[in-house]
């Protein structure tokens, strides 16, 4: 069983969300699949997380109850819906919208203790990789996270392979997953360009549980060639 989830990021109305998951639940219905299928569509176009075969979770949300935060999303309007995933620390969050370590694990925590499941990106710049000092770097993005949540799932995403076209090897993603297993006992999704065409060999690798697919997600027909990979 491995883990399959798309991130939709900022992409697709709620119309298009709507058709998506009816389509996903109907091919889902008539070609059964072992693994686990989640998607994150963004805030307006959350749904009803009553689907059969996939789950439905939030890309991003606030650590309070609810209360005076413009703009977010809190824990109560994620309930309302249902949702019990929520991705945090994704790489566009920590350099585009200036995301800390510590306002992560803030995060991380308020979440945890909500009892979601956390999907908990991390990854390495160009520069690091060069550098050499990968595992150091990745030990830090792991403060304040507890490693051993039982309802963490890691995903790790070199952020020079998100959207770039251009996946880690298959040499670099399981070197480093081996390395992110001595960090952590929790499933390790792989993710940054992961498409139809490499997800079986991605997939297949020892210490890669599942993938985590931003762009090749987006139509339906190609997260299911994904799906049906393996
Ligand atoms: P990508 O994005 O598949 O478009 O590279 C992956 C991600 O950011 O989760």
């Amino acid at each position: 069983m491995k883990i399959i989830a798309g991130n939709f990021k900022s992409n697709l109305t709620r119309a298009q969300v709507t058709q998506y998951t009816t389509a996903l639940e109907h091919s889902l219905d008539a070609k059964r699949t072992e693994h686990k299928i989640h998607i994150f569509p963004s805030h307006t176009a959350l749904l009803e997380n009553n689907f059969s075969h996939f789950s439905v979770g939030a890309q991003n949300a606030y650590f309070a109850p609810s209360g005076a935060f413009t703009g977010e999303v809190s824990l109560a309007q994620l309930q309302e819906f249902g949702i019990k995933s929520l991705i945090i620390g994704h790489s566009e969050r920590r350099a585009l919208f200036t995301e800390n370590q510590e306002f992560i694990a803030r995060k991380f925590r308020f979440y945890a203790e909500a009892g979601f499941e956390i999907f908990y990106c991390i990854g390495e710049d160009l520069k690091v990789r060069e550098s050499g000092d990968l595992y150091e770097f990745l030990r830090t993005q792991f403060q304040g996270i507890d490693v051993d949540y039982p309802k963490l799932i890691v995903a790790y995403e070199p952020v020079w392979a998100i959207g770039t076209g251009v996946s880690a090897t298959l040499e670099q993603i399981q070197s480093t997953h081996s390395l992110l297993s001595t960090l952590t006992p929790s499933p390790i999704l792989y993710g940054g360009s992961v498409n139809a065409k490499n997800a079986q060999e991605i997939l297949s690798l020892k210490g890669v549980d599942g993938v985590l697919v931003g762009s090749a997600s987006l139509e339906v027909a190609q997260f299911l060639d994904i799906i049906h990979a393996l």
